[in-house]
Parts: C-alpha cells; structure tokens; sequence
C-alpha cells in the first residue's frame, strides 16, 4: 500500500513563482556570459529539475556535466562528512563554471564542492542555487545566484528528495510535521 502522495504536504513556492525567477535568473546569466561559453555543472541529483528549466532560458553556449556529492543519509540532516562520489568528466582550467545546485543548508556540501572546483583553476567558477536556508548556515557559501530564501522547513519537490521520494513534484513543499 503506498501513501497519499499528493496529500501529506503543502505548497511553499508553486510552480509560476519558480518560473518567474528561474527566468530572471537565466537573464542574468545570458547577460553576465554573452558571447562566451559557460560550462554548467549540476550537482546530483537534487538540482536536476531547477537545471533543466533553467538551461531551457539560457541563450550562451554551454557544456553541461554533472557530479555527485553526498554530505545527507536517508534521513533529514547534514552528516557534516561530505563525499565527492562522482566527478566531472572534463578538464574546467581556464573555463566559466556554473554550479548549480538545488539547496544550500548547513553549506557543507557547497563549501567542498567550490573549493574542490577552484583548485582546478577555472577562469571563473560561480554558485547557483535554487534555494537557501540562511538559519541553518554553518560554512558561509556565496551564492551569485539564488532562487528563494526559505525558512527552516525541510522541503521536497522540484528535484529535493525526502528518503528518495517527491523528487519529481513540480513545485517545491514542504511536509506538515
Ligand atoms: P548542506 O551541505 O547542509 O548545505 O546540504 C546540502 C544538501 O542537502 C542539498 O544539496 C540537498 O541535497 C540536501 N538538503 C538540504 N536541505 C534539504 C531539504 O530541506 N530538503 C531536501 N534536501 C535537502
Ligand atoms: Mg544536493
């Protein structure tokens, strides 16, 4: 028997809302890197939603490439140990970086990642996020680009996982504790 999943959470940013700033956010972006090439790098799996609505708005050249970082078990909280588990797969010397990733939390996960990148001497290497949870930053992560700032609620859709599930909800919310 499964549960009623459509039923056991409510809607914190709806689908127009992220629409409307994943298009002002892809703005920016055309604007910042017009004429050059931007080599965009998701982070798996939770950005892959809020990546492929925003490549869709993106005008410049790109490479796209994914990696894998792990800093969460199943469960709703930070591990603080963080595992690159899978890597890009090519050489980002010399290149524009766009991470993208779906949240920033504690900042963990994004502060290994970045300074990982940034040894590899990219010629410039920028943060994208969908959504950020200021009250829980421990690392502080500059983020260039941010969707929403949201509370302390652990969220779900649009790419965000709770034990795997939800992932494919087109809005972001949040489940009723
Ligand atoms: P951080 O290292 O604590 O910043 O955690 C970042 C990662 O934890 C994100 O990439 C997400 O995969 C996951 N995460 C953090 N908060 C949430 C949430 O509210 N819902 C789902 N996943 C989350
Ligand atoms: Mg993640």
């Amino acid at each position: 028997m499964s549960m009623d999943y459509r039923n056991n959470h409510k809607i914190l940013i709806n689908e127009d809302a992220l629409n409307k700033r994943v298009e002002e956010i892809a703005q920016e972006i055309n604007k910042k890197y017009e004429g050059q090439t931007l080599i965009v790098v998701g982070v798996l799996k939770g950005s892959f939603m809020f990546m492929s609505d925003l490549l869709k708005k993106i005008t410049v050249d790109t490479e796209v490439y994914f990696l894998k970082a792990s800093s969460y078990g199943s469960g709703t909280e930070s591990s603080g140990v963080v595992k690159i588990t899978k890597d890009i797969d090519t050489d980002i010397e010399g290149r524009n970086v766009l991470l993208v990733e779906d949240i920033i939390d504690s900042g963990f996960t994004m502060k290994e990642v970045l300074a990982m990148l940034g040894e590899r001497k990219p010629a410039m290497l920028e943060l994208c996020s969908c959504l950020s949870k200021p009250e829980r930053r421990v690392c502080e992560v500059k983020i260039d680009y941010l969707g929403f700032e949201i509370p302390d609620k652990f969220v779900i859709g649009y790419g965000l996982d709770y034990a795997e599930k939800y992932r494919n909800l087109p809005y972001v919310g949040y489940i009723e504790q």
